[in-house]
């Protein structure tokens, strides 16, 4: 098996200009508690982050409906209670599984050629896309080793993964009616997941903007300054 196939994809969070959309984080939302809480935590995530803005921006009734699903151990008492908004989603260590937080950037899909970065820059580092991509890159082929099960993955570096194919067309219905093949909702988890791992990109793009825009008019007046100051010296 061959492993570490990566395709690009179109995300709408992706360059300057770019802002996550919030239907697709929901969708996600939904792929993750459906299908990859079973085995994965993603415990670095507030409850009350799912109604923050720049993310799934699920309104207040919404988040606490969502967060009424589960329940936590208490840090104090030890003893399992209901989840309140201030309450990390629970951790998920049972099937060895690594937690999903901040795996969309300790991942990256696309490496530099002999490490000019040059790939990185166009592309981005491609965290969400290796995700989408072990989705979506299983062959269907799986072998026993070590008294372990693998399976055939063409982006997993070694190309034989420990995690079954989790997904199957229509493992979840979206209320929007998006599709629900296994692409998509490869796709959308992802983009959650990116969010996860970097709940204030929005915040952080738009300072970026303002920042830009500003030493753009300052270097102008600048440029016009140092005009007025020279003028008399040829
Ligand atoms: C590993 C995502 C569902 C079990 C991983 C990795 C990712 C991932 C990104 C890390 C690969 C790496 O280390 O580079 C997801 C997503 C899921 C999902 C997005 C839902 C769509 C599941 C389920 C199970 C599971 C349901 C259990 C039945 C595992 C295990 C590993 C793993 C055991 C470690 C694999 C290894 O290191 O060989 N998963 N997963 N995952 N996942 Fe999942």
């Amino acid at each position: 098996a061959e492993g570490g196939h990566i395709e690009d994809i179109d995300f709408s969070f992706e360059g300057p200009f770019g802002s996550f959309d919030q239907h697709q984080l929901q969708r996600g939302l939904q792929v993750y508690q459906e299908v990859c809480s079973a085995c994965h935590g993603i415990r670095q995530v507030y409850f009350r982050n799912l109604g923050d803005p720049g993310g799934p921006q699920m309104s207040e009734e919404q988040v606490r409906a969502f967060t009424a699903l589960y329940e936590v151990e208490d840090k104090e008492t030890g003893d399992t209670r209901p989840a309140t908004l201030s309450d990390h989603f629970p951790p998920n260590t049972g099937a060895g599984a690594p937690d999903l937080s901040l795996m969309a950037k300790s991942r990256a899909g696309f490496h530099g050629p002999a490490g000019t970065g040059i790939n990185q820059l166009i592309n981005g580092i491609g965290g969400p896309e290796y995700i989408h991509a072990i989705l979506t890159g299983y062959t269907g082929e799986e072998k026993e080793e070590a008294g372990a099960t693998f399976y055939e993955n063409h982006a997993f570096p070694s190309g034989w993964i420990k995690m079954p194919p989790p997904l199957m067309d229509d493992a979840v219905t979206y209320i929007d009616g998006h599709p629900a093949d296994v692409d998509h909702m490869a796709e959308d988890v992802a983009a959650f997941l990116m969010w996860t791992a970097e709940p204030k990109m929005m915040a952080r793009k738009e300072a970026g903007m303002t920042a830009v825009i500003f030493l753009g008019a300052f270097a102008v007046l600048l440029y016009l300054t140092n005009k007025k100051i020279w003028a008399r010296v040829k």
